[in-house]
């Protein structure tokens, strides 16, 4: 009797598990669905007003017949609106998914994801390979969905709510508003926190680096007209060679978990940094331990580290291999090993999935 219910609680967890991957099955599908709306211009064309699959073909430059199967799977998945029926059914885009697909500026700007996702899917069998040899995947390889999927899906973050955040932290806010204060931005990526921070500062000095080529020209095109920013090609372990006690503030956002050499990188900005100056950390608001099963922030911390920053990391020979999950106490041994004598959390709440460290000298 007891191994029959046993059978059938085995039976019913099968079923529920099954059912839960067809999910995702959905979901991945239709997250891809979403990144061909927006790479070939699809929802942006539909801002224009409803459309039938021809009009939309015409307005997009799309072939029809891929334009009519496309407009049918988003109504049918939810994300359209249609009305009418057969080839006169025309095809709304709904305000709230214009918001998440369309609108770089939103908080709720979601396409990047889509296209990060693209990014990692497409570079599956060097992840395989990766695997098995212990290798990596360098972020290059990702290419432009990932750089472009990472600078958009932070902007409107770093645009919108970064000035307000540091602002309602006085020992951040006091260094930043000091006369001509130097600020680094370290793995600025595409320069869109480098460019806030100018911005919010205006009689600051605020220089961006990366080492990645492309994301420092798109920075450079993302600044034009601003007078205090400037973005040079450099690795972070290199930041000391910009001068000595040169930084009143340096920054990494949600990029030290992906550092090779993250002690290396933070030793060399605390030679750059003033006496007096800060670092500030954004990194992922991961658990303080390992405790599954996770919430939504570990889970998806955990796939962006099995599939983009650690083999990204690892891609460097005699990278410490930190993934996406740096908990809490791996950054204070990281700051504590570069000569950093204090580590704190700052009281930023709700900023994204991020949290802020604030490391002193
Ligand atoms: C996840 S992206 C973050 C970019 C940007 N800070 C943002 O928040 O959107 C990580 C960045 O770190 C950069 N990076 C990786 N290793 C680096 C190193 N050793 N020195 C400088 N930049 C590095 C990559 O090129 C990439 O732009």
């Amino acid at each position: 009797m007891e191994e029959t219910t046993s059978d059938e609680t085995v039976e019913q967890e099968v079923e529920e598990f099954a059912g839960r991957v067809f999910g995702q099955l959905l979901g991945a599908m239709e997250l891809l669905s979403i990144h061909l709306g927006d790479r070939l211009g699809l929802y942006q064309a539909l801002l224009q007003g409803p459309a039938t699959a021809a009009e939309l073909s015409e307005r997009a430059g799309v072939h029809e017949r891929y334009v009519r199967e496309w407009l049918e799977q988003q109504a049918v998945a939810g994300i359209l609106e249609v009305e009418g029926e057969t080839d006169a059914a025309s095809f709304r885009l709904p305000a709230a998914q214009a918001e998440v697909l369309t609108n770089p500026a939103s908080l709720a700007y979601s396409a990047p994801f889509a296209r990060l996702f693209v990014s990692a899917a497409a570079q599956m069998p060097s992840l395989l390979a990766a695997y098995r040899s212990g290798g990596g995947v360098p972020w290059a390889r990702f290419g432009a969905d990932a750089r472009d999927g990472q600078g958009d899906v932070n902007r409107p973050w770093f645009e919108h709510a970064l000035p307000d955040a540091l602002a309602s932290v006085p020992a951040v806010h006091d260094v930043l508003s000091r006369p001509e204060a130097g600020i680094a931005d370290v793995a600025c990526g595409h320069g869109w926190s480098t460019i806030a921070l100018a911005r919010a500062y205006p009689d600051a000095i605020v220089e961006g680096f990366d080492l990645d080529r492309p994301a420092i020209e798109s920075a450079r095109e993302h600044a034009a007209g601003i007078d205090n920013v400037t973005f040079a090609e450099l690795r972070g372990e290199q930041i000391a060679e910009q001068g000595e006690e040169r930084y009143d503030a340096a920054f990494v956002f949600e990029a030290l978990h992906d550092l090779p050499d993250p002690v290396g990188v933070l030793t060399s900005v605390r030679r750059a940094l003033r006496p007096d100056g800060i670092v500030v950390v954004m990194d992922e608001a991961v658990a303080e331990t390992f405790a599954p099963p996770g919430d939504d922030v570990e889970r998806a911390m955990y796939g962006y580290s099995i599939l983009m920053c650690l083999p990204d990391s690892m891609s460097t020979p005699g990278s410490i291999a930190t993934g996406t999950v740096m908990r809490p106490a791996t950054l204070e041994r990281y700051a504590r090993e570069a000569g950093f004598s204090a580590v704190s959390v700052l009281p930023i709440e709700g900023f994204a999935a991020f949290r802020f460290y604030l490391l002193e000298p």
